[in-house]
């Protein structure tokens, strides 16, 4: 028996609701849609978690990431029974669920936020920032949205700004408000005590800003944009509008909320650090977030020497005792099969899954469905609209079941999907790929499947190995993973028996790579 907790051993699925199933024909994937595919997600993929992007109330202004309220379900993705129900199926099936926490910014029309911009005098003034404007009637300070433009809009009924970090339907709570940390912190527990297992949380570090509101400096030199293009954003150093070392007691309270319940609770937080000091202190002394998801990969460039970089580099930031994370893919960044080409996508799955850490996979990523290109004009991402070329639609498209209308996402008599499906849908699908042995997500299910049994992958070190230049090879316990992320055949000097290739032949020697190949070696 592992000793580890469940959350260390785990792979999280992520489910963009929106996306993954509807049920009600309206195009839109809903709660009991995710139920109906859990077997899918337990059985033939064999993942031990799912994460769920927001389905609270909203006015979607941000598809959910703008919360009206916090312990309430849409009416667009079911009620709080189908909730209950997913929370059961899902445990019912030996898995755990995971709900995103937005806490650094509710929609402006939460009733809190409506009683706040109401008068100067209201109780819940405070619960957001408000600011008079500059004598000039400008913004209070030069803070960017990170969808671009100010990061204040004005309030013409009291004469003030509000802080707003991403559109200004998605206002910044004030957590330097114990009210607001208390209100938060209730409704979090309410899901606690329903049984979820764990919390993503949204934009964790953006939460405590600077208390005087100072100016961000401009960037010296060359800015360097290393998610995607966020304009006007990133000519700013952010040392002031995130990242707020008060950060860390907030994270330390959140953890004791988690750990004041049995069986433990589980957290991980959206950090978007590149300075790997920082990014890890969110692990705290192991009493903050119990994983900081690690967004390197993302941003590295594909070759060996650009992942192992970043792998290397993890495995040193983490605190003695901490655990690693590992994500290819997300709602907020292209396909991986856009970015790194169709021919690595086995050498990707291989990857993602044979790292020491948690694998998040991205739903869809797993059959390589591409990126959507949706024109600026038609994007229904505010981000998109507000930036063209930064649109995130393209990564959203629904999940492609089967051959049938509209991907088996929505049932035959409904008129169109939300977002339209990707261009190979007919014939990138689970149920075509479930047919063909040789296909992306048979990879997958093989290698999810050597993971669950191999405590070596679960939890065994990581050491990086000598290899030939184009190769990432690393130790895992007893098994040794060798990468080829070239298109040539490689010359390796490993002993031992393949034991799973990405190659679906039995060919595969621990003597040679061929082009884009993976092997795990006994
Ligand atoms: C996070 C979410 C993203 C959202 C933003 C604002 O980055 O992943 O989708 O737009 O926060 O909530």
């Amino acid at each position: 028996m592992s000793t580890h907790p469940w959350w260390q051993t785990t792979v999280i699925y992520q489910i963009y609701p929106r996306s993954f199933q509807d049920t009600s024909g309206n195009g839109v994937g809903d709660l009991p849609g995710i139920t109906s595919r859990l077997d899918y997600l337990s059985d033939t993929l064999g993942v031990g978690a799912i994460w769920i992007s927001p389905f609270y109330k909203s006015p979607m202004a941000d598809f959910g990431y703008d919360v009206a309220d916090y312990t309430s379900v849409d009416p667009l993705f079911g009620t709080m029974n189908d909730f209950d129900e997913l929370l059961d199926e899902v445990h019912a099936r030996g898995m755990k669920l995971i709900i995103d926490w937005v806490p650094n910014h509710s929609s402006d029309e939460h009733p809190w936020f409506v009683e706040s911009r109401s008068s100067r005098d209201n109780p819940k003034r405070d619960w957001y920032t408000w600011r008079d404007p500059k004598p000039d009637g400008s913004p209070p300070n030069n803070w960017v949205s990170a969808f671009t433009g100010p990061a204040w809009n004005f309030d013409e009924t009291t004469g003030q700004y509000y802080l707003c970090t991403f559109t200004t339907k998605q206002a910044d709570l004030n957590w330097r408000n114990p009210e607001v940390q208390e209100a938060m912190l209730a409704d979090l527990a309410f899901w606690l005590d329903r049984g979820v297992d764990g919390i993503r949380v949204d934009v964790a570090h953006f939460v405590m800003k600077d208390p005087e509101l100072r100016d961000n400096p401009l960037v010296e030199g060359e800015p360097v944009i290393n998610t995607k293009d966020h304009g006007e954003y990133d000519l700013y150093e952010h040392i002031y509008d995130k990242g707020h070392e008060d950060n860390h007691a907030l994270y330390r309270d959140v953890r004791a909320l988690l750990d004041s319940y049995q069986p433990e609770r589980f957290s991980v937080g959206e950090i978007y650090i590149a300075d790997w000091r920082e990014w890890a202190s969110y692990y705290g002394d192991l009493d903050e977030l119990h994983l900081p998801f690690n967004f390197s990969l993302l941003w590295a460039p594909w070759t060996a020497a650009g992942i192992s970089g970043e792998v290397n580099a993890a495995e040193a930031a983490i605190p003695p005792g901490g655990w690693p994370s590992y994500v290819l893919g997300n709602h907020d960044n292209n396909r991986i099969a856009t970015r790194f080409g169709e021919e690595q996508m086995p050498l990707a799955a291989m990857l993602l899954l044979t790292l020491r850490g948690v694998p998040t996979l991205y739903y869809g990523d797993e059959l390589g469905i591409p990126e959507r290109y949706i024109p600026p004009e038609q994007q229904l991402d505010p981000h998109g609209r507000l930036l063209p070329g930064a649109g995130r639609d393209g990564c959203r498209t629904p999940m492609q079941w089967d051959s049938s209308a509209h991907a088996g996402f929505s049932s035959d008599g409904t008129e169109t999907t939300w977002l339209p499906l990707s261009d190979d849908w007919s014939d990138r699908n689970v149920a075509k790929h479930l047919d063909d042995p040789g296909s992306l997500l048979n990879l997958y299910r093989r290698l999810l499947a050597y993971r669950a049994s191999s405590d070596d992958l679960q939890t065994g070190d990581y050491t990086h190995l000598e290899a030939p230049e184009g190769c990432f090879a690393y130790r895992r316990g007893d098994l040794t993973v060798a990468l080829n992320f070239t298109n040539e055949e490689l010359v390796l000097q490993f002993g031992g028996s393949v034991e799973l290739s990405t190659y679906p032949d039995d060919e595969a020697t621990p003597g040679r790579l061929r082009p884009h190949e993976g092997i795990i070696i006994k």
